[in-house]
C-alpha cells in the first residue's frame, strides 16, 4: 500500500450539509422538495448531474434550456460558496488531521479525488493544501462517480498502479468508484448503506492506518 486517495466532502470536511442546504434552496425556488434521504443520492455526484437528478425528482426534466441549467447550477454554487466562506481548521472532521500525520510518518502518499470543483479552495480554507501531493481536476473527466475515472486519474497522477492505492469515501457512489478502479475501498459512515466497501469505519475519528493496511494486505495476498 503506497497511497491513500481521499474524497473531500464528508470525509475531510463537514461540507456535505452545506451542499444539501444549497441544493435544497435552489430546489425550493423551482418548487421542488428534497429531503435528507434524497440528498444521499447526490453525494459524490457532480454539480450538473446533481441538478439533473433534482429536476427528474421534481418531474421537471427537459423543461429548461442549457443556459437556464447553467444559471441554476451557478446559483447553487453561489449559495454554497457563501455557506463555506467561513470554513476553517475547525471544520476538519474528527481524526483526519491525525490520520494525515500518521500517513505522512509512514511515507504513504496522499491524493484528493473529489468531484467538487471547489476542492482546492476548501483544502486551502482548512489549511490542508500542503498535505496533498496531487489533486484530480474533476472537470476533465469523462464520467463521474460511480465510474472509476477519478480514482484512476489520481493513481496516474501519483504514478502508481491502482493496486497500490486505497480510497476513502463517505458515499455509495464513491465506494463504487473505488471498487471499479480495483482499489481497496474504505468507507466512513453507515455500515448498511456502505456495505459494498472493503472496510467501514463508523466515523472518521476511527480511521487508523494499521487496520487499513491489514485490509489491503488481505486483499492482496
Ligand atoms: C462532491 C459532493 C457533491 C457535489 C460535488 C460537486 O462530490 O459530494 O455533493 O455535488 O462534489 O461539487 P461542486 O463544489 O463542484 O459543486
Ligand atoms: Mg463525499
Amino acid at each position: 500500500m503506497k497511497a491513500v486517495i481521499f474524497d473531500l466532502d464528508g470525509v475531510i470536511a463537514d461540507t456535505a450539509r452545506f451542499h444539501f442546504i444549497a441544493w435544497q434552496q435552489l430546489a425550493a425556488d423551482l418548487g421542488i422538495v428534497i429531503d435528507e434521504a434524497f440528498n444521499e443520492e447526490l453525494k459524490g455526484i457532480s454539480r450538473s448531474e446533481s441538478l439533473e437528478r433534482i429536476l427528474i425528482h421534481g418531474n421537471q426534466s427537459d423543461r429548461y434550456s442549457e443556459g437556464e441549467l447553467a444559471v441554476f447550477a451557478n446559483k447553487k454554487n453561489e449559495v454554497y460558496l457563501e455557506l463555506i466562506s467561513s470554513l476553517s481548521e475547525k471544520d476538519i472532521l474528527p481524526g483526519i488531521t491525525a490520520f494525515l500525520d500518521e500517513l505522512a510518518t509512514a511515507d504513504i502518499r496522499i491524493a484528493l479525488a473529489s468531484a467538487s470543483r471547489n476542492g482546492p479552495f476548501i483544502l486551502d480554507k482548512l489549511g490542508l493544501s500542503d498535505r496533498f501531493e496531487t489533486i484530480v481536476d474533476p472537470s476533465g473527466l469523462k464520467a463521474g462517480k460511480p465510474a472509476p475515472d477519478i480514482y484512476l486519474a489520481a493513481a496516474a497522477q501519483l504514478g502508481l498502479n491502482a493496486g497500490d492505492c486505497v480510497g476513502v469515501e463517505d458515499a455509495l457512489a464513491g465506494v463504487q468508484a473505488i471498487n471499479a478502479a480495483n482499489m481497496v475501498s474504505i468507507a466512513v459512515g453507515d455500515a448498511q448503506e456502505l456495505a459494498e466497501a472493503d472496510h467501514i469505519f463508523s466515523s472518521t475519528a476511527l480511521l487508523d492506518l494499521e487496520t487499513i493496511q491489514g485490509v489491503w494486505e488481505a486483499a492482496h495476498h
